[in-house]
């Protein structure tokens, strides 16, 4: 018999819902909140009003795409963290009471491991699926990590960012530069019609596999404050020489602890995931490597890169496998638990 779960993901700033039949796709909707564009960032506050607003209509309009009843779910899995707490308290209080409505059971899940398992999902034009174990560089707008993926259940990180995410490294770059947010999309955008080698940004040596995004940012600023006491159109001059720049920046260091990661580990089989693994020049640069290394790859589809609840589901679903359900008394987690 198959099994119909319902995923709900309000971590950030898309309220989002999805339905799977068993690892297969039905619907996968996805609200976004322009409102923060006017602010330049996610205004907390702002985010969890608007969850609160679109959180019943996206579940009826994933319900209705994926053409079932709420009375065919068998279970409901949610985000519970890391990200904005008022956010992910509107997904969870409304998991847990439409689920006590059902008398289904409600399953948990963490935001990254998500973004890990969105791999699994089977849609039309199905790709293959990474086999364990496997790396995955997992970067989104609050986290960078390598994860060393043993199953769905069993995953290690095995190098962090000490401070910044990659995200925010392309998210602050375009603030400085005056682009609108998120940056990430348009510096990918702008990057295409610009040359790499423009300038030069420092990259940080940090031990191990770890990865720190901080100081490339500071450096960032400091270089265009001078430009612009020279030039005050330096930016608007240089947009695309600047995007392109920052952005062979980011994804070399990115690369390089990817590469000593399946150095050290022997894995050849290598994914990524998060939004900013959405980045042109990252899959690109990803597909080089693996020519030249003979790693087996893969890339999420856009629409499963950046946030969306279906991978919220793929994650609940596994979890609903082993029966491991969540209790009611349960509360969001901000932090990273893993
Ligand atoms: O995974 P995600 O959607 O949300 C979080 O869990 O944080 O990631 C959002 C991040 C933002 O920093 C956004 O700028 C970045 O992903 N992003 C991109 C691209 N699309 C989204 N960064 C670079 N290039 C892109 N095409
Ligand atoms: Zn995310």
């Amino acid at each position: 018999m198959s099994t119909f779960i319902l995923g709900i993901e309000s971590s950030c700033d898309d309220t989002s819902a999805a339905v799977l039949k068993d690892t297969r796709i039905l619907s996968n909707v996805i609200a976004n909140q322009d409102i923060h564009k006017t602010y330049g960032g996610v205004v907390p506050e702002l985010a969890s009003r608007a969850h609160q607003q679109n959180i019943i209509p996206v579940v009826d309009v994933a319900l209705n795409k994926a053409k079932i009843t709420k009375k065919q779910l068998n279970a409901i899995a949610f985000t519970r963290g890391p990200g904005l707490l008022g956010s992910l308290l509107v997904g969870t209080s409304f998991a847990k009471s439409f689920a006590m409505g059902l008398g289904i059971p409600i399953i948990e899940v963490d935001h990254l491991k998500a973004h890990i398992l969105s791999h699994f999902i089977d849609d039309e034009e199905k790709d293959a699926q990474p086999k364990f174990p496997f790396l995955c560089l997992t970067v989104s707008g609050g986290h960078t990590q390598i994860v060393r993926v043993d199953s769905p259940k069993q995953m290690k990180v095995i190098g962090t960012s000490i401070d910044d995410a990659a995200g925010e490294a392309f998210d602050k770059a375009a603030k400085i530069m005056g682009l609108p947010y998120p940056g990430g999309p348009e510096i990918d955008k702008l990057a295409k019609i610009g040359n790499p080698d423009a300038f030069s940004f420092p990259k940080p040596s940090m031990q191990g596999l770890n990865y720190s995004f901080s100081g490339l940012k500071t450096s960032f600023l400091y270089f265009l404050r001078d430009r612009l006491k020279e030039d005050e159109g330096f930016i608007e001059k240089n947009k695309a020489d600047l995007s392109a720049s920052m952005q062979y920046t980011i994804i070399h260091i990115l690369m390089n602890k990817l590469k000593r990661a399946a150095r050290e580990t022997g894995i050849h089989e290598i994914a990524i995931a998060g939004g900013v693994s959405a980045n042109s020049g990252l899959r690109e640069t990803l597909r080089q490597a693996a020519d030249e290394f003979g790693w087996n790859i893969h890339i999420p589809k856009l629409q499963y890169s950046t946030d969306n609840a279906a991978m919220i589901a793929i994650a609940g679903y596994f979890k609903f496998l082993d029966g491991d359900f969540a209790t009611q008394d349960l509360t969001p987690y901000s932090k990273s638990r893993f």
